[in-house]
Protein backbone atom coordinates (compact mmCIF):
# COMPACT_ATOMS: atom_id res chain seq x y z
CA UNK A 1 0.00 0.00 0.00
CA UNK A 2 1.33 3.38 -1.31
CA UNK A 3 0.72 6.12 1.79
CA UNK A 4 -1.01 9.13 1.07
CA UNK A 5 1.21 12.09 0.17
CA UNK A 6 1.46 15.22 2.14
CA UNK A 7 3.49 17.99 0.35
CA UNK A 8 4.24 21.80 1.38
CA UNK A 9 6.80 23.92 0.49
CA UNK A 10 8.39 27.46 1.98
CA UNK A 11 9.35 30.74 0.02
CA UNK A 12 13.17 30.93 0.39
CA UNK A 13 12.87 34.70 1.81
CA UNK A 14 15.53 34.80 4.96
CA UNK A 15 15.75 32.54 7.98
CA UNK A 16 12.67 31.22 9.42
CA UNK A 17 10.77 32.61 12.52
CA UNK A 18 9.36 30.67 15.44
CA UNK A 19 6.12 31.99 14.19
CA UNK A 20 6.62 29.74 11.26
CA UNK A 21 7.93 27.15 13.23
CA UNK A 22 4.60 26.89 15.63
CA UNK A 23 2.65 27.32 12.82
CA UNK A 24 3.78 24.86 10.19
CA UNK A 25 7.58 23.02 10.84
CA UNK A 26 6.42 21.70 14.05
CA UNK A 27 3.48 19.92 12.47
CA UNK A 28 5.80 19.12 9.45
CA UNK A 29 7.83 17.39 11.97
CA UNK A 30 5.26 15.63 13.97
CA UNK A 31 3.81 14.29 10.73
CA UNK A 32 6.87 12.68 9.40
CA UNK A 33 7.48 11.30 13.16
CA UNK A 34 3.42 9.50 12.56
CA UNK A 35 5.00 7.87 9.94
CA UNK A 36 1.66 7.63 7.97
CA UNK A 37 2.31 9.93 5.22
CA UNK A 38 4.87 10.50 2.52
CA UNK A 39 6.42 13.59 3.13
CA UNK A 40 7.62 16.29 0.32
CA UNK A 41 8.74 19.69 1.57
CA UNK A 42 10.01 21.70 -0.73
CA UNK A 43 11.95 25.28 -1.06
CA UNK A 44 10.03 27.51 -3.34
CA UNK A 45 12.44 29.21 -4.73
CA UNK A 46 10.68 29.86 -7.98
CA UNK A 47 7.78 31.27 -6.69
CA UNK A 48 10.45 33.54 -4.30
CA UNK A 49 11.33 35.19 -7.34
CA UNK A 50 8.47 36.37 -8.69
CA UNK A 51 8.19 39.51 -6.50
CA UNK A 52 12.02 39.50 -5.79
CA UNK A 53 13.58 39.08 -9.41
CA UNK A 54 15.96 41.78 -8.83
CA UNK A 55 17.33 40.63 -6.02
CA UNK A 56 18.40 36.32 -6.44
CA UNK A 57 21.00 36.99 -4.05
CA UNK A 58 18.23 36.74 -0.71
CA UNK A 59 16.68 33.66 -2.58
CA UNK A 60 19.94 32.33 -3.53
CA UNK A 61 21.35 33.09 0.66
CA UNK A 62 17.89 31.63 1.91
CA UNK A 63 17.90 28.32 0.73
CA UNK A 64 21.10 27.08 2.82
CA UNK A 65 19.10 28.82 5.89
CA UNK A 66 15.84 27.27 5.40
CA UNK A 67 17.71 24.09 4.89
CA UNK A 68 19.62 24.39 8.22
CA UNK A 69 15.68 25.31 9.65
CA UNK A 70 14.74 22.26 8.21
CA UNK A 71 17.16 19.98 9.54
CA UNK A 72 17.62 21.33 13.08
CA UNK A 73 13.61 21.12 13.60
CA UNK A 74 13.61 17.90 13.07
CA UNK A 75 12.49 17.30 8.97
CA UNK A 76 14.96 14.07 8.56
CA UNK A 77 15.89 13.55 4.58
CA UNK A 78 15.77 9.71 5.57
CA UNK A 79 12.19 9.70 6.13
CA UNK A 80 11.25 12.87 4.13
CA UNK A 81 11.97 14.43 0.69
CA UNK A 82 13.87 18.02 0.99
CA UNK A 83 14.34 19.57 -2.17
CA UNK A 84 14.44 22.54 -4.95
CA UNK A 85 11.69 23.66 -6.85
CA UNK A 86 14.17 25.54 -9.52
CA UNK A 87 15.46 22.13 -9.97
CA UNK A 88 12.68 19.85 -11.12
CA UNK A 89 12.19 21.61 -14.88
CA UNK A 90 8.86 19.34 -15.25
CA UNK A 91 6.78 22.00 -12.72
CA UNK A 92 7.40 24.96 -15.14
CA UNK A 93 6.41 22.82 -18.03
CA UNK A 94 3.49 21.40 -16.63
CA UNK A 95 2.40 25.06 -15.30
CA UNK A 96 2.50 25.67 -19.54
CA UNK A 97 -0.16 23.45 -19.59
CA UNK A 98 -2.29 24.26 -16.78
CA UNK A 99 -2.11 28.48 -18.02
CA UNK A 100 -4.07 27.05 -20.98
CA UNK A 101 -7.20 26.14 -18.12
CA UNK A 102 -7.45 29.07 -16.42
CA UNK A 103 -8.57 32.69 -17.40
CA UNK A 104 -6.70 35.99 -16.47
CA UNK A 105 -10.24 36.56 -14.84
CA UNK A 106 -9.57 34.07 -12.41
CA UNK A 107 -5.92 34.85 -11.39
CA UNK A 108 -7.02 38.08 -10.70
CA UNK A 109 -10.22 37.70 -8.64
CA UNK A 110 -7.91 34.87 -6.41
CA UNK A 111 -8.09 37.22 -2.99
CA UNK A 112 -4.24 36.34 -1.76
CA UNK A 113 -3.06 37.28 -4.91
CA UNK A 114 -4.73 40.65 -4.88
CA UNK A 115 -3.85 41.18 -1.25
CA UNK A 116 -0.51 41.04 -2.48
CA UNK A 117 -0.41 42.97 -5.45
CA UNK A 118 -1.72 45.93 -2.95
CA UNK A 119 1.31 45.37 -0.67
CA UNK A 120 3.39 44.91 -3.01
CA UNK A 121 2.97 48.43 -4.62
CA UNK A 122 3.12 46.81 -8.04
CA UNK A 123 0.73 49.35 -9.55
CA UNK A 124 -0.05 48.61 -13.17
CA UNK A 125 3.50 46.57 -13.35
CA UNK A 126 2.17 43.26 -12.12
CA UNK A 127 4.99 40.80 -13.24
CA UNK A 128 3.42 38.13 -15.43
CA UNK A 129 4.76 35.33 -13.38
CA UNK A 130 4.01 36.96 -9.91
CA UNK A 131 -0.22 36.54 -11.55
CA UNK A 132 0.50 32.78 -12.39
CA UNK A 133 2.19 31.49 -9.39
CA UNK A 134 -0.96 29.87 -8.04
CA UNK A 135 -0.65 27.97 -11.15
CA UNK A 136 2.24 27.22 -10.85
CA UNK A 137 1.93 25.92 -7.43
CA UNK A 138 -1.04 23.90 -8.85
CA UNK A 139 2.06 22.53 -11.08
CA UNK A 140 4.00 21.47 -7.61
CA UNK A 141 1.03 19.84 -5.66
CA UNK A 142 -0.56 17.71 -8.35
CA UNK A 143 3.11 16.89 -9.47
CA UNK A 144 3.31 14.89 -6.15
CA UNK A 145 -0.23 13.85 -6.62
CA UNK A 146 -0.24 15.42 -3.20
CA UNK A 147 -3.27 14.22 -1.02
CA UNK A 148 -2.78 16.70 1.63
CA UNK A 149 -1.35 20.16 1.75
CA UNK A 150 -0.94 21.71 5.15
CA UNK A 151 -0.34 25.62 4.64
CA UNK A 152 -1.67 28.45 6.49
CA UNK A 153 -5.22 30.17 6.13
CA UNK A 154 -3.73 32.62 3.31
CA UNK A 155 -3.38 29.90 1.35
CA UNK A 156 -6.92 28.39 0.81
CA UNK A 157 -7.39 30.31 -2.07
CA UNK A 158 -4.32 28.42 -3.58
CA UNK A 159 -5.45 25.44 -2.81
CA UNK A 160 -8.42 25.88 -4.14
CA UNK A 161 -7.31 27.10 -7.51
CA UNK A 162 -5.24 24.15 -7.43
CA UNK A 163 -8.46 21.73 -7.32
CA UNK A 164 -10.00 23.58 -9.98
CA UNK A 165 -7.64 23.18 -12.59
CA UNK A 166 -7.41 19.62 -11.24
CA UNK A 167 -11.31 19.59 -11.63
CA UNK A 168 -10.97 20.77 -15.23
CA UNK A 169 -7.48 19.23 -16.13
CA UNK A 170 -9.18 15.87 -15.53
CA UNK A 171 -12.58 16.53 -17.52
CA UNK A 172 -10.93 18.58 -20.29
CA UNK A 173 -8.42 15.13 -21.05
CA UNK A 174 -11.47 12.64 -19.77
CA UNK A 175 -8.84 11.28 -17.46
CA UNK A 176 -7.78 10.64 -13.30
CA UNK A 177 -4.17 11.17 -13.44
CA UNK A 178 -4.17 14.16 -11.49
CA UNK A 179 -5.20 13.85 -7.88
CA UNK A 180 -7.16 16.91 -6.15
CA UNK A 181 -5.74 17.98 -3.17
CA UNK A 182 -7.30 18.78 0.52
CA UNK A 183 -5.38 21.64 2.43
CA UNK A 184 -4.79 21.38 6.01
CA UNK A 185 -5.00 24.55 7.89
CA UNK A 186 -4.27 25.77 11.24
CA UNK A 187 -6.90 24.96 13.76
CA UNK A 188 -5.75 27.29 16.73
CA UNK A 189 -5.24 30.06 15.20
CA UNK A 190 -3.26 31.71 17.83
CA UNK A 191 -0.85 29.51 16.77
CA UNK A 192 -1.33 29.46 12.78
CA UNK A 193 0.42 33.39 13.27
CA UNK A 194 1.94 34.69 16.41
CA UNK A 195 2.25 37.86 16.62
CA UNK A 196 5.22 39.92 16.68
CA UNK A 197 7.82 40.78 19.67
CA UNK A 198 5.94 44.73 19.88
CA UNK A 199 2.47 43.09 19.39
CA UNK A 200 2.10 43.90 15.87
CA UNK A 201 0.15 40.88 14.14
CA UNK A 202 2.47 39.89 11.91
CA UNK A 203 5.90 38.73 12.90
CA UNK A 204 8.08 39.48 9.99
CA UNK A 205 11.53 40.85 9.04
CA UNK A 206 10.75 43.83 8.16
CA UNK A 207 8.82 44.73 11.01
CA UNK A 208 12.10 43.59 12.98
CA UNK A 209 9.68 41.74 15.09
CA UNK A 210 11.24 38.36 15.31
CA UNK A 211 12.64 35.53 16.84
CA UNK A 212 14.58 33.32 14.79
CA UNK A 213 15.17 29.57 15.39
CA UNK A 214 19.02 30.60 14.03
CA UNK A 215 19.13 33.28 16.80
CA UNK A 216 21.84 32.59 19.12
CA UNK A 217 21.00 32.37 23.41
CA UNK A 218 22.04 36.38 23.99
CA UNK A 219 19.60 37.46 21.24
CA UNK A 220 16.75 35.07 22.41
CA UNK A 221 17.31 36.81 25.63
CA UNK A 222 17.58 40.65 24.85
CA UNK A 223 14.21 39.69 22.54
CA UNK A 224 11.88 38.06 24.99
CA UNK A 225 13.26 41.26 27.25
CA UNK A 226 11.91 43.52 25.03
CA UNK A 227 8.40 42.36 24.22
CA UNK A 228 6.08 43.89 24.70
CA UNK A 229 3.44 43.49 27.62
CA UNK A 230 0.91 46.12 29.07
CA UNK A 231 1.69 49.82 28.83
CA UNK A 232 -0.39 50.37 32.04
CA UNK A 233 1.30 47.78 34.07
CA UNK A 234 4.40 50.46 35.23
CA UNK A 235 4.70 49.56 38.95
CA UNK A 236 4.83 45.73 40.31
CA UNK A 237 2.67 46.10 42.64
CA UNK A 238 -0.36 47.10 39.61
CA UNK A 239 -2.57 44.88 37.85
CA UNK A 240 -1.46 44.09 34.66
CA UNK A 241 -3.45 42.83 31.60
CA UNK A 242 -3.28 39.45 30.11
CA UNK A 243 -5.10 40.23 27.01
CA UNK A 244 -2.45 41.65 24.07
CA UNK A 245 0.74 40.84 26.50
CA UNK A 246 3.03 39.48 24.40
CA UNK A 247 4.56 36.98 27.51
CA UNK A 248 0.92 35.53 28.11
CA UNK A 249 0.23 35.28 24.24
CA UNK A 250 3.34 33.18 23.80
CA UNK A 251 3.24 31.16 26.86
CA UNK A 252 0.19 29.96 26.00
CA UNK A 253 1.70 29.09 22.63
CA UNK A 254 5.11 27.48 23.80
CA UNK A 255 3.69 25.65 27.18
CA UNK A 256 3.02 21.83 27.82
CA UNK A 257 0.17 20.56 29.19
CA UNK A 258 2.14 19.87 32.04
CA UNK A 259 3.28 23.73 31.88
CA UNK A 260 -0.70 24.80 32.22
CA UNK A 261 -1.15 24.99 35.58
CA UNK A 262 1.63 27.18 36.49
CA UNK A 263 0.71 29.79 33.42
CA UNK A 264 -2.67 29.88 34.91
CA UNK A 265 -1.16 30.38 38.32
CA UNK A 266 1.25 33.37 36.72
CA UNK A 267 -1.79 35.29 34.97
CA UNK A 268 -3.97 35.09 38.05
CA UNK A 269 -0.93 36.61 39.92
CA UNK A 270 -0.26 39.14 36.97
CA UNK A 271 -4.35 40.68 37.14
CA UNK A 272 -4.10 40.84 40.40
CA UNK A 273 -0.86 42.66 40.54
CA UNK A 274 2.56 41.92 42.43
CA UNK A 275 3.95 40.30 39.61
CA UNK A 276 6.40 42.30 37.75
CA UNK A 277 7.03 41.76 34.28
CA UNK A 278 11.16 40.56 34.23
CA UNK A 279 9.88 37.73 36.16
CA UNK A 280 7.36 36.31 33.58
CA UNK A 281 9.52 37.62 31.10
CA UNK A 282 12.50 35.12 32.37
CA UNK A 283 9.43 31.66 33.06
CA UNK A 284 8.46 32.55 28.79
CA UNK A 285 12.31 32.57 28.40
CA UNK A 286 13.14 29.19 29.92
CA UNK A 287 10.16 28.01 28.16
CA UNK A 288 11.38 29.07 24.89
CA UNK A 289 15.02 27.73 25.79
CA UNK A 290 13.38 24.19 26.25
CA UNK A 291 12.58 24.08 23.03
CA UNK A 292 14.64 25.90 20.82
CA UNK A 293 17.83 25.46 22.58
CA UNK A 294 17.87 21.93 21.13
CA UNK A 295 17.21 23.16 17.78
CA UNK A 296 19.63 25.83 18.10
CA UNK A 297 22.18 23.39 18.91
CA UNK A 298 21.69 21.01 15.89
CA UNK A 299 21.21 23.80 13.35
CA UNK A 300 24.74 24.84 14.59
CA UNK A 301 26.05 21.19 13.94
CA UNK A 302 24.76 20.96 10.44
CA UNK A 303 25.94 24.04 9.44
CA UNK A 304 29.30 23.06 10.25
CA UNK A 305 29.04 21.24 6.97
CA UNK A 306 27.25 23.14 4.23
CA UNK A 307 28.42 20.63 1.28
CA UNK A 308 26.52 18.33 3.23
CA UNK A 309 23.69 20.02 3.54
CA UNK A 310 23.60 20.73 -0.34
CA UNK A 311 24.40 17.05 -0.88
CA UNK A 312 21.40 16.09 0.43
CA UNK A 313 19.05 18.79 -1.04
CA UNK A 314 20.12 17.39 -4.57
CA UNK A 315 19.66 13.76 -3.46
CA UNK A 316 15.94 15.01 -2.48
CA UNK A 317 15.96 16.93 -5.86
CA UNK A 318 16.63 13.79 -7.68
CA UNK A 319 14.30 11.90 -6.22
CA UNK A 320 11.75 14.44 -6.83
CA UNK A 321 12.28 15.10 -10.08
CA UNK A 322 11.68 11.33 -10.71
CA UNK A 323 8.67 11.40 -9.34
CA UNK A 324 7.65 14.53 -11.61
CA UNK A 325 8.60 13.34 -14.77
CA UNK A 326 6.21 10.27 -14.34
CA UNK A 327 3.51 12.87 -13.65
CA UNK A 328 4.48 14.87 -16.78
CA UNK A 329 4.69 11.85 -18.60
CA UNK A 330 0.90 11.01 -17.65
CA UNK A 331 -0.33 14.22 -18.27
CA UNK A 332 1.36 14.49 -21.75
CA UNK A 333 -0.25 11.18 -22.13
CA UNK A 334 -3.66 12.20 -21.43
CA UNK A 335 -3.37 15.40 -23.82
CA UNK A 336 -2.88 12.83 -26.59
CA UNK A 337 0.66 15.07 -27.12
CA UNK A 338 3.45 12.08 -26.58
CA UNK A 339 4.69 12.30 -29.95
CA UNK A 340 7.34 9.43 -30.24
N1 LIG B 1 2.75 29.86 -1.46
C1 LIG B 1 3.43 29.23 -0.37
C2 LIG B 1 3.84 30.34 0.59
O1 LIG B 1 3.92 31.49 0.22
C3 LIG B 1 4.65 28.45 -0.79
C4 LIG B 1 4.32 27.35 -1.75
C5 LIG B 1 4.68 27.27 -3.07
C6 LIG B 1 3.59 26.17 -1.46
N2 LIG B 1 4.22 26.13 -3.62
C7 LIG B 1 3.53 25.42 -2.67
C8 LIG B 1 2.96 25.66 -0.33
C9 LIG B 1 2.88 24.20 -2.75
C10 LIG B 1 2.32 24.44 -0.41
C11 LIG B 1 2.27 23.72 -1.61
O2 LIG B 1 4.12 30.04 1.74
Amino acid sequence: MTKPVILTGDRPTGKLHIGHYVGSLKNRVLLQEQGQHQLYVFLADQQALTDHAKDPQTIVESIGNVALDYLAAGLDPAKSTIFIQSQIPELAELSMYYMNLVSLARLERNPTVKTEIAQKGFGESIPTGFLVYPIAQAADITAFKANFVPVGNDQKPMIEQTREIVRSFNHTYQTDVLVEPEGIYPENESAGRLPGLDGNAKMSKSLGNGIYLADDMDTLQKKVMSMYTDSNHIRVEDPGQIEGNMVFYYLDVFGRPEDVADIQAMKDHYQQGGLGDVKTKRYLLEILERELGPIRERRLEFAQDMGQVYEMLKKGSQVAQAVAAETLDQVKEAMGIRYF
